[in-house]
């Protein structure tokens, strides 16, 4: 039987993946040309996955490049980011190869303990730092030794908005002292939470301001991701209005329009029509079912009768028209806003941003549908 084509998470492959050949080509073009990248989008878009389709293609063509990639998420502190650091690099130079030989003995040297994933033999590292110099020193050692290899180094720090949470007050300016002396490093600043990384990027008061170029992630191309979905279910074929409904109600937000031709695709249909596509959205949200009526309890009454509001009109400019408060009795205006606010913070709500107006969607685009049809 033919695998799942539509991936829900990670990256597999090229073929699976759909488009971005310009992205792609602008963030090999940056790190060839020693250009740092931020690269932003709202969350599940597929800014991890174009990093990884990009350090694919290094692989595939062959390019004098090694490509690293950290993902601190999960990190709280610069130790942490320095212990995350390290298994990264030791991800792409395993300690059997020469430079991961050097670079574990390089290692040895700041008196980690070190103990093996049995999962996956992976070395997992203990750092004990006695003091801030010790970590200094050891983060500049481990970019240091990314300087000074033969091939070009693409270091991706993914969710790099963390480092904000950290206890240490220095880590923004100790990162931009230490990753501009690295002229054989290309770095990748990934994030989701645009209002944090703007004011890391854009901030005129803060060290990495104006280091880097931007790169923002969109959706998808509609025609390129409907010739995409059409080839990846052949030789079953998708009828048109089918088609325009699975773009449509997941908004081509990458992440729910995967899901929902992974669900249509495991229902092994013998065509997708708009009934087959209506039946698997159905599917979805009564799976979701539970973990909507979660988020219910996170917010206060007020706050999730705006969610329903604003998922019944798809999208809000205005939260503080009169006739929009009045028809979804959200309170007054100031409360309102308050509380738009307050659910954009929560990641509840999306506002984007163009020079003329500030628009307002449900985050999570099952969530939106499921408001929708339950209120
Ligand atoms: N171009 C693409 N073609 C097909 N699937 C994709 C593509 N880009 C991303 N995906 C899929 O969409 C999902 C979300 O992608 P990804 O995790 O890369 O997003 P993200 O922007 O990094 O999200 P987050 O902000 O939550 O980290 C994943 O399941 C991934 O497999
Ligand atoms: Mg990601």
């Amino acid at each position: 039987m033919k695998e799942n084509p539509f991936l829900v998470r990670g990256y597999a492959s090229p073929e699976l993946f759909c488009d971005r050949e310009s992205e792609t080509d602008i963030l090999l073009s940056n790190i060839q040309n020693g250009v740092d990248t931020t690269l932003i989008s709202p969350r599940k878009y597929g800014k991890t996955g174009l990093i990884f389709h990009t350090f694919r293609k290094i692989l595939d063509e062959k390019l004098p490049i090694s490509g690293i990639y950290v993902d601190i998420f999960a990190t709280l502190s610069l130790k942490d980011f320095i212990k995350a650091l390290s298994e990264a690099i030791l991800v792409e130079f395993p300690e059997k190869t020469s430079i991961g030989g050097k670079f574990l003995t390089l290692l040895k040297g700041y008196r980690p303990i070190i103990s093996y994933d049995p999962a996956n033999g992976m070395p997992q590292l203990e750092f004990n730092f006695a003091s801030p110099n010790e970590k200094e020193y050891t983060l500049k050692g481990l970019l240091n030794f990314l300087n000074v290899q033969k091939q070009h180094v693409a270091l991706a720090i993914d969710e790099f908005q963390q480092i904000t949470e950290y206890p240490e007050k220095n880590v923004e300016a100790l990162l931009r002292t230490y990753t501009q002396q690295m002229h054989n490093i290309s770095f990748i600043y990934c994030g989701s939470k645009k209002t944090i990384m703007a004011q890391i990027f854009s901030d005129a008061a803060r060290p990495f301001y104006s280091s880097t170029r931007q790169l923002s992630l969109d959706k998808i191309d509609s025609d390129k991701y409907s010739a995409f979905i059409r080839e990846k279910f052949l030789p079953v074929t998708v009828d048109d209005d089918a088609m325009n409904y699975i773009l449509e109600w997941t908004r081509r937000h990458t992440f729910y329009t995967q899901s929902l031709c992974n669900e249509i695709f495991a229902m092994r249909p013998q065509a997708v029509s708009i009934d087959v596509a209506r039946k698997a959205s159905r599917e979805i949200l009564e799976k979701e079912t539970s973990n909507f009526l979660q988020i219910r309890s996170l917010v206060t009454d007020q706050q999730w009768r705006l969610l329903i509001a604003i998922a019944k009109e798809q999208s809000v400019r205005s939260v503080a028209s009169a006739e929009f408060l009045a028809k979804y009795h959200i309170g007054s205006a100031t409360n309102a806003r308050r509380n738009l606010e307050s659910l954009t913070e929560k990641e509840l709500l999306l506002e984007t941003i163009t020079p003329t107006e500030r628009t307002y969607f449900v985050y999570n685009v099952f969530l939106s549908r499921w408001l929708e049809r339950t209120y």
